[in-house]
């Protein structure tokens, strides 16, 4: 196990600059989601760190120790990849085995190694099977078990989940999320999916067109998200936001957008005539009693069972309204929109930084 640092990491390919200085540290067992639009240079990053990539400028360290000059394979790290290529003519223990093999480990050591990851993953009794002959989500174990039995310092993943469907995807979520909590390896985990980052990550780190928006656990991130890129990046459906003005009336605070007066949480730190954005998540907006809230018109009604979303609008603009249960709301009906002002955010309106 091991800590891992980057330090003021840059990065670029011929003229065009992908990371543009990024530094934070991983702590020795801790799990770190890089999460970020496509494009922004997750993978990069990462294949960086595993010593696939140059470094352009910065340090990177491993247990402390500056790792820029060292061999991939002297980095004692461990990568799963999208595309899990496993050799189709060897068994499922031989694919796993091949890596310690061509490394001339002892086959003792190896068979036990083996053994043992098969058993963590559940692969006991798939050892002797070909890849042709397992299951989409047995063949990403698979791939895992190579990365396992090499004991490395520090586990990388590249969107491992991503080829596949939505319901293993979930399964095999929770499945790497075990594995972690049973072998506490350092981990750091790519996907462009917040809900992904949400639900896996000890901490997760958002990036964005080569810088770090925001670092903090998932739950920081989506009670106080630092700025407007953010805020509208973690949590599904994604925050409502409207450009507006911040007013001040009888010694306290309000946004006025669309036409209506929103309220604001204590310590919001705007001054009067500021033009910000006003965010409130879907689940915050609740509906009010008729003529207690902020009206707006009903456009769509979607029911899921558990839950009703409600698309609705104010002014020029659309509102996403998520409610437990159901409602006999329908399109074209006015409805009165309230929240508690301790679940607003309020953004600045030129730099999209958190007021408070
Ligand atoms: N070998 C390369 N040569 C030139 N540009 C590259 C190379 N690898 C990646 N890029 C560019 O760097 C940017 C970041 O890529 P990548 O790290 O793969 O992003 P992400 O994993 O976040 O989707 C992209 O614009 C990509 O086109
Ligand atoms: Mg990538």
């Amino acid at each position: 196990m091991a800590s891992v640092t980057f330090r003021n990491i840059k990065k670029s390919f011929g003229k065009t600059d992908i990371l543009k200085g990024l530094g934070f540290e991983i702590t020795d067992g801790e799990f770190v989601v890089l999460v970020g639009p496509s494009g922004c240079g997750k993978s990069t990053l990462l294949r960086m760190l595993a010593g696939l990539e140059d470094i352009t400028g910065g340090e990177i360290l491993i247990d402390g120790k500056v790792v820029n000059e060292l061999e991939s394979k002297d980095r004692d790290i461990a990568m799963v990849f999208q595309s899990y290529a496993l050799y189709p003519h060897m068994t499922v223990g031989e694919n796993m085995a091949f890596s310690l093999r061509l490394r001339d480990a002892d086959k003792g050591v190896t068979a036990e190694r083996v053994e043992k990851a098969a058993k963590i993953l559940n692969l006991d009794k798939l050892l002797g099977r070909y890849p042709r002959e397992l299951s989409g989500g047995q063949r990403q174990r698979v791939a895992m078990g190579r990365a396992i039995v090499r004991d490395p310092k520090v586990f990388l993943f590249d969107e491992p989940l991503s080829n596949l469907d939505a319901k293993l995807r979930v399964a095999m979520r929770a499945e790497i999320k075990a594995l972690h909590q049973r072998l506490k390896t350092t981990t750091v985990y790519v996907t462009h999916d917040q809900i992904e980052a949400m639900t896996m990550a000890d901490r997760i780190v958002v990036m964005h067109d080569g810088i770090i928006e925001q670092i903090g656990t998932p739950l920081e991130l989506f009670d106080r998200p630092g700025n407007l890129f953010v805020a509208q990046f973690i949590g599904s459906p994604s925050m409502n936001v409207l450009a507006g003005t911040a007013r001040k009336v009888e010694g306290s605070f309000w946004v006025e957008a669309q036409g209506a007066y929103w309220p604001l949480p204590d310590g919001a730190k705007v001054t009067d005539g500021q033009s910000v954005h006003y965010g409130v998540r879907p689940t915050d907006l609740v509906l009010a009693p008729a003529n207690q809230g902020i009206p707006a018109q009903v456009v769509v009604v979607e029911p899921t069972g558990a839950e009703t979303e409600l698309l609705v609008q104010v002014g020029q603009e659309k509102l996403v309204l998520v409610m437990h249960g159901r409602t006999d709301v329908g399109p074209d009906d006015t409805v009165y929109l309230a929240l508690d002002p301790a679940n607003a955010h309020v953004f600045d309106g030129a730099s999209g930084l958190r007021l408070d």
